[in-house]
């Protein structure tokens, strides 16, 4: 049992967390004897529950809501990608501590790479990015979108100070917009995100999509459903779409070889698994 490498996800709560079936599923295919495993905690107990990672056995694990912020100020030695979104979500025991980093902004970018490739072509670039919302999310895919080299990202927000706050942490190549004034004419994006909740557990869109370019690619980070409303219309309007899925599955890879030494790979087989886990069919 002693080389058996144990991961967890901690969060409050933490029973929706489909982190056990990705990395579960690398284990098994990479045929490593370790454990990933589901370890819920209230925010009051973080900081007790990190201090006891070594004893308890891990190596390291995932942080998710509504630990990532509080779990930055914990770690020794955050990296670039933490400070920057100021939250980790991917933790390990390493030289000088307890180690972190933030994934999110990775698994934006290697899922577009993987599922759109020449989504950042300098034209893309220079015509820029729309972003809808303004909180954690949002924030990794700004820096994402900063670190390809995007000289024009317009955060639109329906709270203006959110999305303001956010310009003035990542600088001049970003702008904020009131959400309604995010219309097609003002605004000729080669790309937009949405990072707010609409679409989740109703049926309505951040954005009507009417009037956009039909090259504008659409991308969701919503994953439950999958099909939102906002790729509904993409798709009938014949813009290229990329659903949330995909940021899921990437943004787990390092961490994944961080603690058990091999990179795994994103596969179609992964993929079915997750949507058959979210009842979609594939
Ligand atoms: P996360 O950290 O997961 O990104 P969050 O910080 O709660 O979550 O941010 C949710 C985003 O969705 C915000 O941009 C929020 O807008 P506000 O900043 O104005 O709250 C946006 N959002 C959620 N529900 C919304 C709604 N019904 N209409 C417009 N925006 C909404």
């Amino acid at each position: 049992m002693a080389d058996v490498k144990r991961a967890f996800v901690t969060g409050w709560p933490v029973d929706h967390s489909r982190s056990p079936l990705i990395h579960n599923y690398w284990l098994k295919k990479n045929g490593i004897s370790g454990e990933y495993l589901k370890r819920p905690c209230a925010p009051q107990g973080l900081q007790q529950f990190l201090s006891d990672l070594e004893s308890e056995g891990f190596v390291g694990g995932n942080v998710t809501v509504p630990h990532k912020e509080a779990a930055f100020g914990l770690i020794d030695q955050p990296c670039r990608a933490a400070r920057a979104l100021q939250a980790v979500n991917t933790i390990w025991l390493g030289e000088g501590g307890l180690r972190g980093t933030n994934t999110d902004g990775y698994g934006f970018l290697a899922n577009l790479d993987d599922r759109h490739p020449g989504w950042d072509c300098e034209d893309n670039r220079v015509r820029g990015a729309l972003v809808l919302g303004a909180g954690g999310a949002s924030r990794a895919v700004i820096y994402s979108l900063v670190e390809r080299g995007f000289s024009n990202v317009i955060i639109a927000n329906r709270t203006l100070a959110r999305a303001e706050a956010l310009v003035e942490h990542f600088g001049a190549t970003c702008q904020a917009i009131d959400i309604v004034e995010a219309v097609p004419g003002n605004l000729a994006p080669a790309f937009i995100i949405n990072t707010t909740s609409i679409g989740m557990n109703d049926r309505k869109k951040p954005l009507n999509l009417e009037g956009f370019s039909a090259t504008t690619i659409v991308h969701d980070i919503v994953y439950t459903p999958l099909m939102t409303p906002l790729l509904s219309q993409a798709k009938q309007l014949g813009m290229p779409i990329v659903d949330g899925l995909g940021m899921l599955l990437h943004q787990a890879v390092p961490g994944f070889e961080k603690w058990f030494g091999i990179r795994p790979v994103v596969d179609e087989t992964l993929r079915k698994i997750l949507l058959d886990d979210l009842g979609e069919a594939s």
